[in-house]
């Protein structure tokens, strides 16, 4: 089979020995939150998702707003404990903040008094490399996003695809095992969003790491991904397809999407998205009145 709704969670991946856990291992995991409107009232966010990231893996999570996608990479992050359910990172339990991982957020996370090489160092520096090491490190990064030149300015002299690059720098020069992203560039217009993809998928390419993307643009989640997995829509939400995306690499998002193959993975996936779109704006529209 190609590709379907197959129910691959904790089924060794495409090249992973049976022995050699996933990078990131999510099993059963439900998130329910206390109602700020209503103390006694609970929202089960997710409910029962099982997930795994192989070490190399790249799988893209869609799902319809509201969803629960950025509560599971807080799960996967360990920025947030699930309510129950285990998680597992290169097959042992994850306590507190997932050290083998770097994030990459929606929100700009720069610090606007530290220069672009300043904010590739920080992070560099509280990890407890020493300042000389940090600098070369933050500037071959920099260099690599195509930002050598910019080291010296600051976040707002930056424009919005510039700051996303110095963002990716910044993850990247920790060298994580997993990266996190939850809808890195959606901020960003069309042609710049292909040139960050492009060169998300260039540098993955070269190093191979485990990343979970999160988008709700399911054209990005097959241009990228080797994997992926469709969340339903809230409350509740859980995986309703995980779909192989057998695109050769390596890929340029742009003239991927034109290739036959591209169109019929979008179909098939956009059968099982559609309704849940659909009932998530609905949910949205009745948690709003
Ligand atoms: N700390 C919290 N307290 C209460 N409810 C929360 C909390 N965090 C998230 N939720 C609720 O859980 C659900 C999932 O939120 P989440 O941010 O994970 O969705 P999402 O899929 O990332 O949405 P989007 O696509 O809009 O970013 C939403 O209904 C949200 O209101
Ligand atoms: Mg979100």
């Amino acid at each position: 089979m190609a590709w379907g709704a197959a129910p691959r969670s904790g089924a060794p991946g495409p090249g992973r020995a049976m022995s050699e856990a996933p990078a990131l291992a999510l099993a059963q995991v439900s998130c329910t939150f206390v109602d700020k409107n209503d103390p006694k009232a609970r929202y089960t966010a997710v409910r029962d998702v099982s997930l795994t990231v192989d070490a190399g893996e790249f799988v893209s999570v869609v799902g319809p707003t509201g969803c629960g996608k950025s509560t599971l990479l807080n799960v996967a992050a360990g920025l947030l404990e699930p309510s129950t359910g285990t998680v597992q990172v290169f097959g042992r339990p994850l306590a507190g903040l997932n050290r083998r991982a770097g994030y990459m957020f929606q929100a700009e996370g720069l610090m606007p008094w530290r220069t672009a090489l300043g904010n590739v160092m920080a992070g560099l520096e509280f990890r407890g490399t020493p300042g000389a090491e940090a600098r070369v490190l933050a500037e071959d990064w920099l260099r690599r996003v195509g930002l050598a030149a910019f080291g010296a300015r600051y976040p707002h002299q930056l424009s919005g695809g510039m700051r996303k690059r110095t963002a990716l720098a910044q993850t990247l020069a920790l060298d994580p095992d997993i990266i996190l992203m939850d809808e890195p560039f959606s901020a960003l217009d069309i042609q710049t969003r292909q040139l960050m993809e492009n060169e998300l998928l260039a540098l993955w390419q070269a190093r191979k790491k485990a990343v979970l993307f999160i988008t709700h643009d399911l054209d990005e989640a097959i241009a990228l991904a080797d994997r992926v997995v469709v969340l339903s829509a809230g409350p509740a939400s859980h995986p309703i397809g995980d779909f192989a995306v057998d695109l050769p690499r390596p890929r340029d998002v742009a003239e991927v999407k034109t290739t036959p193959r591209f169109v019929a993975l979008h179909a098939a996936i956009w059968a099982v998205l559609r309704a849940e779109v659909l009932a998530g704006y609905a949910q949205q529209l009745e948690q709003a009145s």
